[in-house]
């Protein structure tokens, strides 16, 4: 783990919302390395969700940088901004949002090999199956639609569509709050097994410091628009030093915060 992947500067989002203001991101700053993940947590309406927004260019913010495998990643537009999209994927809590529910599985892992050309269309089928594969899904899945899957079957295919783009970083927003506890496991021992293999990073966000001590090599704790401690995922779940890390601490169990 060197060098940087993606490094945020002051970066400022401030929501409108019926002549309301919400400042959701007050001046946030981070790196993440290669093949390092970093969790993300804070209590609800601390501005995670706005930063993984940002972060990955569904909303822009009013001010800041962002550097991306060494590109101003804000600053790109059109053909360039397409061919680098794929390098930073996003996961979401609801992954039915986030598909055609029309589609089919291979339908919605097909669109991002034909978009990023990144397998000749002869070698897709066989493409789709290792991926599903991947993640844990027979190869026959391909031909289900996607409404006829249960949530953690389509949480295991967002991930694959999020693989089909051979990314770099994988930002997951929740991606396993919602899934029961025996997926919820399988699905973090398939990211960490994945991150091994393919030197992914990932920016893993959730209101679950237990889901994130599992997961993350370092930890960024959010209040009120602001990153308030950053450190190893030991250090701050053993030695919380911010109120907010401390009130995310003593809300888990004391088997999770003093480990194995
Ligand atoms: N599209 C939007 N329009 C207006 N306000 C928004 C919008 N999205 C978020 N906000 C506000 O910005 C603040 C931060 O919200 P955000 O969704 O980023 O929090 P969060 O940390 O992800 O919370 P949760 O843990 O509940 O998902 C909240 O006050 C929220 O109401
Ligand atoms: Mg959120």
């Amino acid at each position: 783990m060197s060098g940087v992947l993606l490094e945020a500067g002051g970066l400022v989002k401030t929501w409108q919302a019926r002549g309301r203001q919400v400042a959701a991101l007050k001046d946030v700053s981070l790196a993440v390395a290669p093949g390092e993940t970093l969790g993300l947590v804070g209590r609800s309406g601390c501005g995670k969700s706005t930063l993984a927004r940002v972060l990955t260019r569904l909303t822009p913010p009013q001010a800041g940088s962002i550097r991306f495998r060494g590109k101003d990643w804000l600053s790109l537009a059109g053909a360039g901004l397409r061919a680098e999209r794929r390098h930073m994927q996003m996961v979401f809590q609801d992954p039915l949002a986030a598909f055609n529910p029309r589609s089919t599985v291979a339908g919605a892992l097909a669109d991002p090999l034909r978009l990023h050309r990144l397998v000749p269309r002869e070698r897709r089928a066989a493409r789709i199956g290792e991926l599903l594969e991947r993640v844990g899904l027979p190869a026959g899945y391909a031909a289900r639609s996607i409404l006829n899957l249960s949530g953690g079957q389509r949480q295991r295919v967002a991930i694959a569509r999020a693989l089909a783009c051979e990314p770099s970083l994988v930002v997951l927003d929740e991606a396993v709050s919602a899934l029961d506890v025996a997926v919820r496991s399988m699905i973090l021992d398939l990211l960490v097994d994945l991150q091994r293999e393919r030197g992914l990073a990932y920016i893993f966000v959730s209101h679950d410091l237990a889901a994130v001590k599992a997961v993350s090599h370092r930890i960024a704790v959010m209040e009120a628009g602001e990153i308030v401690e950053t450190g190893p995922a030991e250090t701050v779940v053993r030695n919380p030093q911010s109120q907010a890390a401390k009130d995310l601490v003593a809300a888990v169990p004391r088997l999770v915060r003093e480990g194995p």
